[in-house]
């Protein structure tokens, strides 16, 4: 079978990675790719936000399964786009349709699902420029920290946490009358401050079945310590040592068997992956958010853990027979440290040379913003390379990662060094 994988990043070159393993692959294409993902497949110039672009490829080079990477398209209805033309419906296409990929591409969305299916997270209400008294009013119910959410998509950033209640009320008003985050902010979802520690759990699923993948924990801040700027991720660990198989329970009966159950209740045909954002208040768990893809880092060490055949689960999925499968997972643990551009997640320079990535040895180098000139491999965003490697634990992971790290350079790069610091 010949497959497309759309997207650039990390994500999608750990997707590449573990798909060009399969007998059941012809040949691969990555749209648009990077230099990692150039040794595994045939790179297809594109923005996958353009379907007409995308469709071209899919004709040309009879693909017959397309994975999408990022957000972006599924919530702009790339599903949809494939569904409606009669040259594609045949097409599987893993990522939800538009109207499901909204449990991502709104917050309000995604809290009214929760709240229809009682499945745990934080008590909220959702506000627009037309009733902002209303929402300072709410403000002055809470404690602090006051937890301010954009409604759409926001690049990762539409979240607010204030300590302070007026501060709350100015950022509430610029939100909704000033589009802070554009049209994303022209709603605003209010919530309850949780406390606790997080991590994600996956499923793949036909919208009936569904099978689990391995969970992990991811680094967001840019800083050592988890503080300063959200970024896209700096470094994950998977298996998460504090989820223990009575919490990991807990997860699977309260919140993914119900949002299964609930698509198929409110008749949501789903297939792809959901991406669970939990967070462990206690002993409970909560939904923190839904995604409708897989997570970036978190992919680069949830992949290399499954055993099974990947594109076997996908094919099965496309075809509503996931129920027929079980997935295997490798018991060591996985880690990955993101080596990004000096600056980043603010300005950055990206066309510097990478060096060294030929003498990582015991490690994987899932690249994420590279590109080649000129037959050198240079970075091309913030998030750079992210460096995979297996332990006994996540400690013994984490050290041949590091390891492997001294060996590379390039212009200001930087990473965090202390990855899995709190477990
Ligand atoms: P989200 O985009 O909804 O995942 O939110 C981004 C980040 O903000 C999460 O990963 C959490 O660290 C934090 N966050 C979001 N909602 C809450 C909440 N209700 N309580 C505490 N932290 C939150
Ligand atoms: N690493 C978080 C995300 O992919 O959204």
């Amino acid at each position: 079978m010949n497959v497309l994988i759309l997207g650039a990043g990390g994500r999608e070159h750990a997707l590449s990675w573990k798909i060009a393993q399969s007998e059941l692959l012809t040949k691969l294409f990555i749209a648009p790719g990077n230099a990692g993902t150039l040794e595994l497949g045939t790179n297809v110039m594109l923005d996958p936000n353009d379907f007409e672009a995308v469709k071209k490829v899919v004709l040309k080079n009879n693909i017959e399964l397309v994975i999408v990477g990022p957000e972006d398209p599924l919530v702009k209805g790339i599903h949809d786009f494939f569904l409606n033309d009669e040259t594609l419906k045949s097409v599987a296409v893993i990522g939800p349709e538009k109207y499901a990929a909204q449990l991502e591409g709104s917050k309000e969305f995604a809290k009214e699902f929760m709240s229809r299916h009682h499945i745990p997270t934080a008590a909220y209400k959702s506000f627009t420029s037309q009733n902002l008294e209303e929402g300072y009013q709410f403000l002055e119910t809470l404690n602090k920290p006051y937890v301010l959410k954009a409604d759409g998509l926001a690049g990762g950033k539409g979240v607010l946490i204030l300590n302070d209640l007026q501060e709350a009320k100015d950022e509430l008003k610029e939100m909704l009358t000033n589009q802070k985050f554009g049209a994303a902010s022209s709603k605003v979802v209010i919530e309850e401050f949780l406390d606790g520690i997080e991590l994600s759990c996956f499923v793949l699923t036909d919208g009936k079945s569904y099978v689990n993948f391995p969970n992990a924990k991811d680094y967001k801040r840019i800083g050592e310590g988890d503080i300063g700027l959200n970024t896209g991720g700096m470094g994950a660990v998977s298996p998460v040592p504090f989820a223990d198989d009575d919490f990991m329970q807990k997860i699977e009966e309260r919140v993914i068997k119900p949002t299964i159950e609930g698509l198929q209740k409110d008749s949501i045909p789903y297939k792809g992956f959901i991406f669970f954002g939990i967070i462990k208040v206690g002993n409970e768990p909560k939904v923190i958010e839904y995604n409708c893809r897989m997570g970036d880092p978190e992919t680069e060490v949830v992949i290399p853990r499954i055993k099974s055949d990947l594109l076997e689960l996908l094919i099965a999925a496309g075809q509503n027979e996931l129920h027929t499968k079980t997935i295997n997972f490798e018991e060591d643990s996985a880690c990955t440290v993101m080596l990004v551009s000096g600056g980043y997640p603010e300005a950055y320079e990206k066309g510097k040379e990478i060096h060294g990535l030929e003498k990582v040895k015991n490690s994987i180098a899932f690249h994420a913003g590279t590109t080649i000139e000129k037959n050198k491999i240079i970075t091309n965003g913030g998030r750079v390379i992210a460096i995979t490697s297996y332990g006994n634990n996540f400690r013994s992971a984490l050290n041949q990662s590091y390891q492997n790290i001294e060996k590379i350079s390039f212009d200001k790069m930087n990473f965090r060094t202390d990855i899995g610091f709190d477990l």
